[in-house]
């Protein structure tokens, strides 16, 4: 069993990995499937901006690549290079990618391993547009 603080811990070390030579912005997030396997991620970014892609979704898609459908909760830790951030809120494309395979209750952990408060989905993307308004 992973919890909360333990997924903040794995996405503060994915924070490690983050490639960011242009913000100097810093993230790492970590997605616990409901298979109990833990999927951790960082932002990547480029020199042709927009290819840069963040932390959540670089764990998002590592995840359903390997074929996992349902999902607990997201650990995301953030902030200035030689900074944590309290609370580095996940981008409107990640909420949305979020919503593609997650539940209103899916749990979001913002914050440092030390100090993290928990959100459900539904809270940061209210109203949001999925496969039921096709
Ligand atoms: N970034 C993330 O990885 N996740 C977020 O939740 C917010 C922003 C990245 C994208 C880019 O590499 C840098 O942070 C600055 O926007």
């Amino acid at each position: 069993m992973t919890d909360d603080r333990e997924l903040m811990q794995a996405a503060q070390r994915a924070r490690g990995n983050s490639h960011s030579p242009y913000s100097h912005f810093r993230v790492g997030a970590a997605l616990l499937a409901k298979s109990g396997k833990v999927y951790t991620g960082c932002n990547i970014e480029n020199a042709a901006f927009p290819a840069t892609v963040c932390a959540e979704r670089t764990a998002f898609f590592k995840a359903v690549s390997e074929g996992e459908r349902e999902f607990e909760a997201i650990a995301i830790v953030g902030g200035k290079e030689g900074e944590t951030s309290d609370f580095c809120a996940p981008c409107g494309v990640c909420r949305q990618v979020m919503a593609e395979f997650c539940r209103k209750d899916f749990k979001i952990l913002l914050g440092s391993p030390e100090k993290f408060e928990a959100y459900p989905l539904e809270a940061l993307l209210p109203f949001s547009f999925t496969e039921k308004d096709l």
